[in-house]
């Protein structure tokens, strides 16, 4: 006979008489296990697990209602039916309060017990079915969870990537430009002697500052995050910084920009290369759009109020609404296919707001643009440290 697949039912009570009637009344139907006592009944749980457990409440030593406990700590969602020997209704609504799922009073109909373990049975697998279920939702959440950090992480580093590789182009070509100009520089020396050594030293030192500016990019694409460098900057030596690197950033006759510092402009804090990106990427538009018509672009300093505007102008051809309102939309680009990816003006933004700061754009159709990173200055107190 198959009894493997059957429901085991744990009977737990005392007195032999009616332990092994249940046995008869229930064999047909279920694996029956028979305990004399709450230990016994304990372990046998423990060991074999249960269906579901008719357990006596009055008995020696550990009564039913105790043991009720000692079988919720084995097995929380089994079905326990209690026996109650005199229609006692209150200690049956006390086991009930304790956890107990059914009563039976003695002595019992035999069809009416076989119905009530047979619910609980089917009560038993369907608590375990539920929480199977939740277990299962549980882990298909965390899966879920994870699979979208996943996702965003991979979109971060897509758009860090995209960045890396629109940033490197400008150290690059400073770099290329440079190269190319000590290389002159050694050829005159090496013929007749008018080459100058101190010109081609400072060739050497922006070549040598701009490789460093890639390796910082290539260092904060593995770091998953722009660089967080805090400083006390003057905005006069990050003008600098960004004249010598735009000396190269077309070619053609790209107007030279002029640069303006005012006097005594205060420091600002942050990160250099990074304020120097965002600058780069502001003032390359400026001489881009300043070449199409001959125009100009002057790049200024001043202190307005408690903040520090570094002021970027060009006279050339504006924009007209439909570009200025997607101006930030990052990959946006009104420049024919392989000239611009679009993310000068996003990076630049999320730069200066990284350092607290904001972006003012203001532009004409056939009159130029003007833009403004605006930072908070250092207090006069930091000013003078
Ligand atoms: N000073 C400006 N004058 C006129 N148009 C500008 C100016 N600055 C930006 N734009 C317009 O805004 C668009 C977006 O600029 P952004 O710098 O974000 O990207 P891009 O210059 O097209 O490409 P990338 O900077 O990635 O090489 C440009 O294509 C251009 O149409
Ligand atoms: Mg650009």
């Amino acid at each position: 006979m198959a009894t493997i697949d059957r429901p085991r039912v744990l009977v737990i009570d005392d007195e032999e008489g009616p332990r092994q009637s249940l046995r008869i009344i229930l064999k047909e139907q279920f694996n029956v296990l028979l305990a004399s006592n709450v230990d016994e009944g304990a372990r046998l749980l423990q060991d074999l697990g249960a269906d579901a457990v008719v357990i006596d409440i009055r008995m020696p030593g550990t009564n039913g209602i105790e043991g009720l406990a000692r079988i919720r700590e084995i097995d929380r969602r089994i079905s326990v039916i209690v026996l109650t020997g005199y229609g006692t209704l209150e200690t049956a609504q006390q086991a009930l309060r304790l956890g107990a799922t059914d009563y039976i009073t003695k002595p019992f109909d035999t069809h009416e017990m076989v119905r009530v373990v047979r619910r609980n049975v089917e009560r038993t697998r369907r608590e375990r079915q539920k929480l199977r279920l939740i277990a299962e939702l549980r882990e298909l959440n965390r899966r879920t969870v994870e699979e979208k950090a996943r996702l965003e992480k991979l979109a971060r580093l897509g758009e860090a990537s995209a960045e890396l590789l629109h940033d490197l182009r400008n150290p690059l070509t400073t770099i290329i430009g440079y190269t190319e100009m000590l290389a002159d520089e050694l050829e005159k020396k090496s013929q007749n002697e008018h080459g100058d050594w101190e010109e081609a030293l400072r060739y050497l030192q922006i070549i040598e500052n701009n490789v460093r500016r890639c390796r910082d990019l290539a260092a904060m694409w593995r770091e998953g995050e722009l660089g967080r460098r805090r400083e006390k900057i003057h905005p006069a030596q990050l003008l600098e910084d960004v004249r010598v690197a735009v000396n190269f950033v077309q070619a053609g006759s790209p107007p030279h920009p002029v640069f303006e510092t005012g006097e005594s402009v205060p420091h600002i804090i942050g990160d250099r290369g990074q304020l120097l990106r965002a600058i780069h990427n502001v003032v390359t538009n400026a001489i881009q759009a300043a070449s199409t018509t001959a125009g100009e672009v002057r790049v200024m300093t001043r202190k307005v109020d408690g903040e520090v505007e570094i002021c970027v102008e060009d006279t050339g051809p504006g924009m007209p609404a439909e570009v200025m309102q997607r101006l930030f939309e990052p990959y946006f680009t009104t420049r024919a296919a392989g000239g611009g990816m679009g993310l000068g003006m996003a990076i630049a933004r999320k730069i200066v707001e990284q350092h607290s700061g904001r972006i003012e754009v203001e532009s004409r159709p056939n009159q130029g643009t003007r833009v403004r990173l605006i930072f908070p200055a250092v207090s006069p107190a930091e000013e003078n440290e």
